[in-house]
């Protein structure tokens, strides 16, 4: 049976998904699978972008033929020749006798080549540049050689803005009934999978994808529809800054990758020492057996990473066999811009460390550290100091170095609560949706940290409604609040539970974004809607990560912030009745009666904590 997905009016995906290949293109694991993607465009011409693997053949042709219902298509656009998206040319070429073959002439030398059809008089030759018109649609076509062949070209639908970028944007992993990465928490569950799928198949022309991302650069983009994984139509910009850094062979973080070979366990014990070390360092590392570990999840981690550790034993006077493999696995897909340290073991010759130098030096820009340590069978106490020093001289060339020495630590009696009042905040309304329900609160820890991609952070106390929701939703908005906004909504969003309350009731111009929830439009100068993508628990309140999904301006008011909000907005405290003994709640004035305050109370009006009472 058919099993087709909407993409847009006239575009849907008739692809389909294989989670029993064991061994993508016979060397890459795909333990979650993998889609073939293909993309039928109805205009009043109908377009077909690319096929499939002959594993889904059937599902195709059955998607494809539902979707057509009986109209004929026009045209094949074949945007890549690799059999795992061309294996259905042939038929498809026998189906419909009126279709026309677009491709560019390298392209049609691999059909022939490949396939044995005689299709020269239903060809249309493109080159750079060239368009096609379906009707509404206008299609340029834009080469884009050696990402991953030298046939390959990209369409762009000028009409939709739709990038339809053959292997580039690419992903591991069946689809599993989404389509869109914004379906699935796409950081956490395939980024590893992208990053794998990109080093490994196109890691090695960096420079070609550099090139077709800066013709990219000139078009305005508001979907890319990949031949794997999932078709990007919000926070394209994520997924263009880690193509960005890998096309240029940058690490994404600065922390050391160790892989070693070990036959006996003693070079995994020097590895193991060495992380030991870095971790004592505040150095974040992580380590592969590269006997065990698919190499392909190694060159990932390689991309991933700026300092490179190679442990390994000699064998037959050379570097063991599945280090080998690996090292020769990096050079082959242009490794660059790392530090390298390098670990072998002999019990006779050690040759392995020279030997992964010597290989690793035919890569650009690789910075190896002098003190290469020689491991005689097994490591023995004189060497731990030789150990400490290569992760002394790692450590000096990591630029954040954190001391985690207890001894180092403040002491309470060292904080003075009242320096945190010195932060300049901003003040937000939080909204979020749970099913039918819309809440929202006040909050004031609003942060952007990264800027490609556009991320931000909140911190939500977790007493309020509005945290639950947001945890649940993983969707929130957050509207910024102006000068002008009155105590009253102050009051409204802030000293009440939605628990037992409608906020929005008396918000009757209140608008949603794309994602469903609320904003203000009043006493707001811009909104921001995002998408959680992990969340820290730190005891009274969770920090929310976020993917900032949509974000516009509404005035040019200046942004009310938390000092103003005292001097300006909050109704000045009204003398207090002479001997009256208690504290009151500097948010929101709630007045507690007695003495002393307990330090853990909760102000029971706006939540916030016994920080924020000060003496009658
Ligand atoms: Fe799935 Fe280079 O192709």
């Amino acid at each position: 049976m058919y099993n087709m997905k909407k993409i847009t009016q006239n575009l849907t995906w008739v692809g389909a998904n294989d989670r029993r290949l064991a061994m993508f293109e016979g060397v890459y694991s795909v333990p979650k699978g993998v889609s073939y993607n293909s993309y039928l465009l109805q205009d009043e011409k109908i377009v077909l972008f690319d096929t499939v693997d002959k594993a889904v053949h059937h599902r195709f042709i059955e998607n494809l033929t539902h979707a057509l219902d009986g109209k004929p298509l026009d045209y094949l656009v074949v945007q890549h020749m690799e059999p795992d998206h061309s294996a259905v040319i042939s038929d498809l070429a026998a189906r419909y006798p009126s279709m026309t073959i677009v491709c560019n002439a390298k392209t049609l030398a691999f059909i022939k080549q490949f396939y044995d059809i005689d299709i020269d008089a239903r060809v249309k030759i493109v080159a750079e540049g060239d368009t096609l018109n379906t009707g509404k649609h206008n299609l340029h076509f834009v080469m884009a050689p050696m990402v991953h062949w030298p046939e390959v070209m990209v369409t762009y639908d000028s009409t939709d803005k739709i990038l339809f970028s053959a292997d580039a944007f690419g992903c591991f992993g069946a689809l599993n009934g989404a389509l869109f990465a914004d379906e699935v928490d796409f950081a956490r569950d395939y980024m590893d999978e992208a990053r794998r799928y990109y080093t490994n198949i196109v890691g090695k022309y960096g420079k070609q994808v550099e090139m077709l991302l800066n013709k990219a650069s000139g078009l305005e983009i508001k979907m890319i529809c990949p031949l794997h994984g999932f078709v990007w139509r919000n926070n394209i910009s994520s997924i263009l800054a880690k193509y960005v850094l890998w096309s240029r062979y940058e690490p994404e973080e600065k922390a050391v990758m160790i892989a070693y070979a070990s036959v006996y366990g003693n070079t995994e014990n020097a590895a193991e020492i060495l992380s030991s070390n870095l971790r004592d360092r505040g150095i974040k590392t992580v380590m592969f057996d590269v006997s065990v570990t698919p190499a392909s999840d190694i060159v990932a981690a390689a991309f991933r990473y700026s300092h490179l550790v190679f442990a390994s034993t000699t064998y037959n006077a050379g570097i063991f066999i599945t280090m080998e493999a690996l090292i020769n696995d990096l050079v082959s897909h242009n490794i660059q811009n790392r530090t390298v340290a390098i670990i072998e073991n002999g019990s006779w010759a050690a040759t392995s460390g020279g030997l992964i130098r010597a290989q690793l030096t035919k890569c650009k820009n690789m910075t190896f550290l002098d003190n290469m340590l020689t491991v005689t069978s097994s490591v023995k106490a004189h060497q731990l100091a030789e150990i400490a020093t290569v992760a002394d001289a790692l450590a000096a060339t990591l630029p954040v170095k954190r001391n985690n020495s207890l001894s180092d630590l403040a002491k309470p009696k060292d904080i003075d609560p009242s320096t945190m009042f010195k932060i300049s905040y901003g003040l937000f309304v939080l909204s979020a949706k749970d099913g039918e329900k819309d809440n929202g609160c006040i909050i004031n820890t609003v942060t952007q940290i990264t800027d490609h991609p556009i991320k931000i952070s909140i911190a939500v106390n977790k007493a309020t409604l509005t945290h639950d929701m947001v945890a649940n939703s993983k969707e929130f908005n957050v509207s910024v609040l102006t000068e002008s906004a009155p105590f009253s909504l102050f009051q409204n969003f802030g000293f009440h539970s939605g628990r037992d309350t409608d906020k929005f009731v008396e918000y009757d111009e209140n608008r949603r974004t794309s994602n469903g929830i609320c904003y203000l439009t009043e006493n707001t100068n811009a909104v921001i809607s995002a998408h959680v993508t992990n969340i820290l628990d730190y005891g009274t309140h969770s920090v929310f990560i976020a993917d900032v999904i949509q974000a516009f301006t509404l005035s040019s008011e200046p942004s009310a912030t938390y000092q103003y909000y005292f001097d300006n907005i909050k109704p000045k405290p009204q003398p207090a009745e002479e001997n009256k003994v208690g504290y009151i709640c500097k948010i929101c004035g709630y007045v507690y009666g007695g003495e002393p305050l307990p330090s853990d109370f909760i102000c029971p009006i706006c939540k916030h904590g016994a920080v924020d009472f000060e003496k009658l």
